[in-house]
């Protein structure tokens, strides 16, 4: 197996808690190209942290972050989130209101021409199933199509990890089911390296080709 991302004893504090209280603290975690990997912990205990260190959001305090072997996080360096080749989906899909969704799944596709960006936002409309829906603003898409757009914007600029953030959580028990299954196609299809972080057993399960505990 290839290890494509490498979190090596890394340690991250705020320092806006009581004590400064590590959050993380000497975390290690290796992905390999291709997998995806469920972290499977209760609320509080430095998932979305993680997530943000990763997505290189927040500084860490100690250790290393490589992607390729190429380090991007250590405690003298971040590479800012544009040049990391990561996509995130947030828990709340922090959808751009004033957007479509064509325009949403666009925003990051600032290096391509015109007809590049057209084709590629077509693509991730077919990917996710969101074709009829390309016009319409965030708020006017119910909650799993919300999820299905902010995912297909994460993954339009093709990077190489997915990080994804409760993706279930704000769906009802009906949809949930239904686009876990559909979000386990999708992540097969395109072969796309996923950290996916949730304090659900079953949504974990469901998904991971690896489980890992945090907290
Ligand atoms: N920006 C921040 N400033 C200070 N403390 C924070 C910040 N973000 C998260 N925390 C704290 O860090 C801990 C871990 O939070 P978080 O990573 O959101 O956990 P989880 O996603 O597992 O619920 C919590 O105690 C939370 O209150
Ligand atoms: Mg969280």
């Amino acid at each position: 197996m290839n290890p494509l991302l490498k979190i090596e004893n890394i340690s991250l504090s705020y320092a806006a808690k009581p004590n400064d209280v590590s959050v993380l603290k000497d975390y290690s975690l290796t992905l390999n190209s291709g997998e995806t990997v469920c972290i499977l912990g209760p609320s509080g205990c430095g998932k979305s942290s993680l997530l943000r260190v990763i997505a290189g959001f927040e500084p860490i305090d100690a250790g290393t972050i490589s992607l390729n072997d190429v380090v991007l996080s250590s405690a003298s360096h971040t590479t800012a989130p544009e040049y990391r080749q990561v996509g995130f989906m947030f828990q709340d899909y922090a959808l751009f209101p004033h957007l479509t969704v064509a325009e949403n799944i666009g925003f990051g596709l600032k290096k391509l021409s015109r007809q590049e960006k057209t084709l590629q936002i077509q693509a991730m409309l077919k990917l996710v199933d969101l074709e009829p829906y390309a016009k319409r603003f965030p708020h006017e898409l119910s909650g799993g199509q919300q999820q299905r757009a902010a995912l297909a914007r994460a993954l339009a600029p093709q990077p190489k990890i997915l990080l994804l953030d409760e993706p279930f959580s704000n769906l009802d028990a009906d949809t949930r089911e239904r686009l876990i299954s559909e979000l386990r196609a999708i992540l097969k299809q395109t072969q796309i390296t996923t950290l996916l972080v949730t304090h659900s057993h079953s949504e974990a399960l469901a998904l991971g080709d690896r489980i890992e505990q945090m907290g």
